[in-house]
């Protein structure tokens, strides 16, 4: 079964604070999308992969990936669901016989294969939505609008969703057909179509770098090959 895998790249990086689209910033010399995008096609169970870049840079970022032939690179919007509505939209022409298709950030450069292919390996199986998570570590509370406590939310109940989501390919174009405004989630929009979403086993490792502290892990943690953690919950 032929799977595509979509990542959206397009986003400028203001929270980082590099002046550059976080897609492009090196870490040890690398750029967070060269990594990404490799890192799906070294899982071994993605054939495809369509990259949406911001708008101005769509060559720039055709370059950074020249090294990898199943790479094609689209213009992305201005959000994160448009750049990847916009990825789907050619999914027809690069990749017709996908059935299966990924969508993951290209700031989670950091993601194990062996999430990928458990993501992969569940939408196979037969699960329309499916989405890496983990436990959430720190106590969270519901705070009003003058900031006091309302209550205590039960932690065992939640989870932290990482990327990348997997979905079979019908059921992403009929949640995207559907969606009208903007999401952060793509499994959430299968959720408003009605649809089933699985969960599997995210990584630590699979953080997405979005301040100057997540860079700095993955310079001096994730970049440099340390032992990976387990996440477990201590
Ligand atoms: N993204 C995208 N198109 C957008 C906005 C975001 O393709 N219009 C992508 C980003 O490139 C990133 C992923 O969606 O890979 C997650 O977004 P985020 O972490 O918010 O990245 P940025 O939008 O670049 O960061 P910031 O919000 O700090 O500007
Ligand atoms: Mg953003």
């Amino acid at each position: 079964m032929s799977v595509v895998a979509l990542v959206p790249a397009a986003g400028r990086g203001v929270r980082l604070g590099l002046g550059m689209p976080k897609a492009l910033v090196p870490v040890n010399g690398e750029s967070l999308l060269l990594r990404a995008v490799r890192g799906l096609l070294a899982a071994g169970c993605v054939q495809h992969v369509v990259v949406a870049a911001p708008p101005d840079q769509v060559e720039l970022v055709a370059a950074e990936l020249a090294e990898l032939p199943a790479a094609h690179v689209v213009p992305g919007g201005s959000e994160r669901t448009d750049s990847v509505r916009l990825a789907l939209d050619v999914v027809e022409q690069v990749a017709p016989e996908a059935r299966v298709v990924l969508v993951h950030d290209a700031a989670r450069a950091f993601t194990p294969a062996s999430v990928i292919q458990d993501v992969v390996r569940a939408v196979e199986q037969g699960a329309p939505a499916v989405i890496p998570v983990l436990p959430v570590s720190d106590t969270i509370k519901r705070v009003d609008e003058a900031g006091d406590v309302v209550s205590t939310v039960d932690r065992a109940e939640l989870r932290a969703v990482q990327t990348p989501q997997g979905f079979a390919i019908d059921v992403l174009r009929e949640a995207y057909a559907a969606a009208g405004d903007i999401a952060t989630d793509d499994a959430g929009l299968v959720e408003r179509i009605g649809g089933k979403v699985h969960t599997v086993a995210g990584h630590p490792n699979a953080l997405k770098i979005t301040t100057a502290f997540d860079l700095a892990i993955a310079e001096s943690v994730l970049a440099a090959g340390a032992p990976q953690s387990t996440g477990e919950l201590a």
